[in-house]
């Protein structure tokens, strides 16, 4: 006798959902097996986060279903998808800064005795989880002060507190180092294990490749394909994702580097940063790599006035540099986009096109027009700006519409290239970039890095940061190797060198 096989563990049917402009899923449906990971692709805008908020009761979707092992299940409010087991780590962080750790692991979930917080109890469990994932914060330090990956890393242990059956990790792995990939990939292999189904949103190729079961691939929010993982070779898979197919990952560049232009000698701040000192040439690009914490973002914050350094200076072109913030910087022609897109790099509420001119203001004052005088609000040239934007949209693949919406309602990814369009237009003969990459398509990826060539080319001096070693092997001339506040080491022909190469210095 043949018996039926059990309904699977998730079913989403039909889901639709229109935003003013952008039909963001059109009748999408996904199946989730216990104990699988399913791997949840596409590019930038495709509609991955917004079918995941669906799942999670965060979006109210104007057609479909959600059926848990066959049954349907109202899902309209994140207290729902909790009550049915479904727990969401969203790209964008959902913290409290505010409150601890603990308290934000333990959110709505408050252990009890008669009213009161049993706090040893939340303490020993937060203890016990954030161990399980291997980080080492204590569990009363305030989420305001954790660094991007810390905070990750309490997304994921708050999706373990509450005993989910279902686990969505949209872009787990976007701040984290390999080491503590390998670490999470451990943590997905235990929780499959004991029948818990993953869904996994991520734009690494090559982690895809390691855990994921099945893949299912969206389109301009539509299901271009549901595929078994070992079924789906690399180059078919970016064709599904972009649409076309990838010649080279990263794009050659002419190379012709001259004087040095941007000095940075001794800088020093606490046990962060100690006595860095390197320089970066004219049509160069340096990058500087170690695992998180090792104090790349808080030299480069330095470098561009939002730290004050303990002692050490900054030079461009031979002269010695006075920043004491950012505007300083900006001034001087130095310009970082940050790692931490959210909190530093638009303005949601604007709409794109005033996030992009912002910083540009100066470069789209009409010519021959009267400029006011009053700071930078001479007579914008509205047409030119347009155009400007419209330039970087087409080749980095922003949705042709997206100048007038507010920011806020971009993709993830799609923010992120607006951050980027607008310090590439900045006119700025130093850029340093924080993890240029992270959340972006493979496709639009291969855009990014030709921007940032054609800048070198140009002759700007070019610093990433980047976690991502190929993108670092890849792109860069040179690489610096940071470990616990110092640089350790320098690779000056990347071409010859290795992953592991970079992470020997890194670990020491
Ligand atoms: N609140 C909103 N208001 C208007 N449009 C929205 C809103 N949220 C998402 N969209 C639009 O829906 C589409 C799908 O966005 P979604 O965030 O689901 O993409 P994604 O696949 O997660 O992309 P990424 O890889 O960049 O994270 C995009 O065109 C986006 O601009
Ligand atoms: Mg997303």
């Amino acid at each position: 006798m043949v018996s039926a096989s059990p309904p699977p563990l998730l079913e989403m049917r039909g889901i639709s959902k229109q935003y003013p402009g952008v039909k963001a899923l059109d009748d999408v449906g996904l199946t989730l097996e216990r104990g699988e990971v399913l791997a949840l692709m596409g590019e930038n805008g495709a509609g991955k986060s917004t079918l995941m908020k669906v799942l999670a009761g965060a979006v109210r979707p104007d057609a479909g279903a959600i059926f848990l092992d066959g049954t349907e299940q109202q899902v309209t409010s994140p207290v729902d998808a909790r009550g049915c087991g479904i727990a969401v780590i969203h790209q964008e962080f959902n913290l409290v800064p505010a409150l601890s750790v603990r308290e934000n692991i333990f959110l709505g979930l408050e252990q009890t005795t008669a009213g009161f917080v049993r706090r040893g109890d939340e303490r020993r469990r937060a203890e016990e989880l954030l161990r399980r994932i291997g980080v080492a914060v204590h569990p009363e330090t305030p989420c305001r002060r954790l660094t991007v990956a810390q905070q990750q890393a309490v997304e994921i242990a708050k999706a373990l507190a509450v005993d989910a059956r279902i686990i969505v990790m949209d872009e787990p792995t976007a701040t984290l180092t390999p080491q503590e990939v390998e670490k999470l990939f451990a943590v997905i292999a235990d929780l499959t294990q004991q029948g818990i189904g993953v869904i996994y949103v991520s734009h690494r190729l090559d982690e895809i490749e390691e855990i994921a079961d099945r893949v299912q691939v969206l389109r301009d929010g539509q299901v271009v394909a549901v595929r078994a993982a070992d079924q789906l070779p690399r180059r078919e898979l970016i064709e599904l994702m972009v649409g076309r197919s990838l010649e080279e990952e990263f794009p050659s560049r002419r190379q012709s580097v001259g004087e040095p232009r941007l000095v940075v000698r001794g800088l020093c701040r606490g046990d962060k940063v100690r006595n860095v000192s390197f320089e970066v040439r004219r049509g160069e690009i340096v990058a500087l790599a170690g695992l998180v914490g090792a104090g790349r973002t808080e030299v480069v914050r330095l470098i561009f006035g939002a730290d004050q350094a303990e002692a050490g200076h900054v030079a461009l072109d031979g002269q010695v540099l006075s920043i004491r913030s950012p505007r300083d910087a900006i001034r001087a022609g130095i310009c970082l986009l940050t790692e931490d897109r959210k909190h530093q790099g638009l303005i949601l509420s604007q709409s794109v096109l005033h996030n992009f001119a912002l910083p540009n203001a100066a470069h789209f004052v009409a010519a021959g027009r009267g400029f006011t005088g009053w700071g930078f609000t001479g007579w914008i040239d509205q047409q030119r700006e347009r155009d400007a934007f419209a330039g970087y949209a087409t080749s980095m693949r922003i949705r042709a519409n997206a100048a007038a919406h507010p920011a806020g309602t971009l993709s993830g990814g799609n923010q992120q290239k607006v951050v980027l369009a607008k310090w590439l237009e900045s006119n700025s003969e130093v850029l340093i970039f924080d993890e240029p990459t992270r959340g972006i398509d493979v496709g639009a990826k291969v855009e990014i890095y030709g921007l940032m060539n054609e800048l070198a080319e140009q002759g700007k001096a070019i610093v990433m940061v980047s976690s991502e070693l190929p993108e670092v092997l890849g792109m860069a001339d040179r690489i610096l190797v940071m470990h616990e506040g110092r640089i350790t080491g320098e690779i000056a022909d990347p071409a010859a060198a290795t992953q592991a190469d970079i992470l020997s210095l890194a670990i020491r």
